[in-house]
Order: C-alpha cells, then structure tokens, then sequence
C-alpha cells in the first residue's frame, strides 16, 4: 500500500514539473505574411505625435509609459502588457500587425479604422521610445 502512494506521489511530482516547464516559456505569435517584414516608413521623431495618440487611446489601459498600469486595465483578464520590456523582443511589422487587428481573446481591439495608418505608425515609434 506505501509502496503505491509513492508512486502516486512521484507521478504527481512529475506531472507538476512538466506543466510548470511548459507554462514557464512565453510563445510570441508568428505575424500573418499579410504584415510579416512590414517597416516603419516614419523617422523616430514621429514618436512625438504617436505619444500624443498613446495618450488618447492606448493609456487607459496600458498607462502612460505602457507599463500595462493604467486605470482600465486592473480589472481585465489577461491584464494589458508592459510594452516597455515587451516591444524590444519584437519587430515592427508584429507591433503594426498587433495594433492594426487586436488581439483575441483579449482586451485588445483592433484600431484599424479607428486610427488612420499615419497614426498607427506613429505608435509604433512612440513604443521604441518607452522604457
Ligand atoms: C481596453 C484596454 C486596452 C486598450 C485601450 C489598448 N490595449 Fe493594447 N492590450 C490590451 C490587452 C488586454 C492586451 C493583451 C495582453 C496579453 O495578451 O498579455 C494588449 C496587448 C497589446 C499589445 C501586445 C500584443 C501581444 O502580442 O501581446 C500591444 C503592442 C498593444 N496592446 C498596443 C496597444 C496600443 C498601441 C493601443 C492604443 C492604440 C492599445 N494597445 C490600446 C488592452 C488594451
């Protein structure tokens, strides 16, 4: 009887690990080819009106340096990025993609039609800049 409750234990043990290991890896999401190699056509100084754009539409959730602490998002589940450290390990083309269509299963919407492609840029810029 001992003998079987170890094993249970050690089989448990071993199923815990497991998940934990698979869950430990954050999986980026590859872009759709549509915007995959997508490059900003804007300098860095559209950052300062992509701040104001930010301001508008983005802060509520993400806050005002996009460290995912606005007053909206508390509440939402998963709760907004830290685009701070989460842009630097994607390109362009993934932020204007993310952006242009939202995320599912998320709070995130799509701002496609909302901001005009001009201004959606300009985020983009404004996002390399926070830190
Ligand atoms: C209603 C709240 C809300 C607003 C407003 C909002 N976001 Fe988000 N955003 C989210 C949530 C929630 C996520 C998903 C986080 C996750 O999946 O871990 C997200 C994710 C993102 C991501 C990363 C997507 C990814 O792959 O995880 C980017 C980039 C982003 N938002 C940019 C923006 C920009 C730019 C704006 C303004 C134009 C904006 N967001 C407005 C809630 C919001």
């Amino acid at each position: 009887m001992k003998k079987v409750l170890f094993v249970l234990l050690v089989l448990v043990a071993l199923a815990l690990a497991a998940c934990g290991g698979g869950n430990a890896v954050a999986t980026i999401a590859p872009v759709p080819a549509e915007y995959a190699g997508a490059t900003n056509p804007l300098g860095a100084d559209a950052a300062t009106a992509g701040a104001e754009v930010f301001k508008v539409n983005c802060e509520s959730c993400h806050g005002p340096q996009g460290h995912g602490d606005g007053p909206a998002g508390v509440a939402l589940d998963p709760q907004p990025k830290n685009l701070a450290t989460f842009a630097p390990t994607v390109g362009d083309d993934y932020l204007y993609w993310r952006i242009n269509t939202g995320k599912e299963g998320t709070s995130m919407v799509a701002w496609k039609g909302v901001l005009t492609d001009e201004q959606i840029w300009q985020t983009v810029a404004f996002l390399r800049t926070i830190k």
